[in-house]
This record gives structure tokens, C-alpha cells and sequence, in this order.
């Protein structure tokens, strides 16, 4: 006796919401129907440290500063270039990373050399920001 080979079909729909994809596959097979859904987040998780190199940018530190040596050369406020040659030693006390974080926090607080009169504003920047910029800058 021949039998007809099962129907199937599969539908798939997906639907893209707010970093969200949701994708049903439905299936019909002769007395079964399936129904598999597959939620997948498609942003990267929210604690991905975020890149210190893109923060220093998107902040507008870079518009101040150059964190390099050729970018250093038309910024008007001090260079970030090897700063972690010099941050340790810039106040008593502090050691590089506690420096740098203080500087980004209150700039007001200890005046870099070469500042030429300019004064640094102090820019909101969360926890993992602050965190990112200053392993950014040390690694400069
Ligand atoms: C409007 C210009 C301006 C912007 C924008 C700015 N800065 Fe500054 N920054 C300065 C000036 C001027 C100084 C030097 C005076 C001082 O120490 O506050 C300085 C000092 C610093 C120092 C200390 C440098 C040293 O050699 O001791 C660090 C670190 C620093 N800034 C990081 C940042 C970061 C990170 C950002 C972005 C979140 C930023 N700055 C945004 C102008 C700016």
C-alpha cells in the first residue's frame, strides 16, 4: 500500500521589537501541530562594559583633548597621550587610576599643568562609563 508522504509546512515569522526577535515556527504534520517559539535578545547584554574609546568620543572629551599623540596636536586642553606615565605622579597621594578618575569626576579639583586657563566641565558619566574611560586612558 502506498502512502502519501506527510504534509508539512512551516511558517516563520519574525518579529523585531525594541532588540527583541521573536520567531514562531509553526508546523502541521497529519494529527500534530507544533509550535515552537524562539525568543532571542539581538542587542548585546546590557552589561557589556561599554568602550572607553567610543565614551571619550560621544562624551566630548575628544573635542578638548587628544588622547593620542597626533590628535594632541590640535586640542587645546592638556594631552591624554601616556597619561598613565604621569597621572600617578600628579598628586600626592593618588595613584594613576585615582587621578584619573578624580579628574573626570572634578576636574576643578587639581589643575593640570598646561591647562593654559582653560577649565575642564564636569560631563555626567555613570559608574561603568567612569570605569571605561579611565582604563581607556591608561592604556593611551
Ligand atoms: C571643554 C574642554 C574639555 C572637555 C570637554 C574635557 N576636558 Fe578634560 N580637561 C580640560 C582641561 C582644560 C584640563 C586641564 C585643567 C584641569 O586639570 O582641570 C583637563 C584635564 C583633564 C585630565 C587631567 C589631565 C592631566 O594631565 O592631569 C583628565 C584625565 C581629563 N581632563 C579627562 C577628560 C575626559 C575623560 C573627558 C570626557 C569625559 C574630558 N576630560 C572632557 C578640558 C576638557
Amino acid at each position: 500500500m502506498t502512502r502519501s508522504p506527510p504534509f508539512a509546512s512551516v511558517a516563520l515569522s519574525a518579529l523585531v521589537a525594541g532588540g527583541l526577535v521573536v520567531a514562531s515556527v509553526i508546523s502541521f504534520m497529519p494529527n500534530t501541530v507544533t509550535v515552537t517559539t524562539a525568543v532571542a535578545n539581538a542587542t548585546p547584554p546590557s552589561s557589556a562594559a561599554p568602550d572607553g574609546a567610543v565614551l571619550f568620543r560621544a562624551k566630548g572629551c575628544s573635542s578638548c583633548h587628544g588622547s593620542t599623540e597626533e590628535d594632541s596636536r590640535s586640542r587645546s586642553a592638556p594631552s591624554l597621550f601616556r597619561l598613565a606615565d604621569r597621572a600617578g605622579s600628579r598628586v600626592e597621594g593618588l595613584d594613576a587610576e585615582q587621578y584619573v578618575r578624580a579628574s573626570i569626576l572634578t576636574p576643578q579639583a587639581y589643575l593640570a599643568a598646561g591647562s593654559g586657563g582653560l577649565t575642564m566641565p564636569t560631563l555626567p558619566v555613570d559608574d561603568a562609563e567612569l570605569d571605561a574611560l579611565v582604563a581607556y586612558l591608561l592604556r593611551q
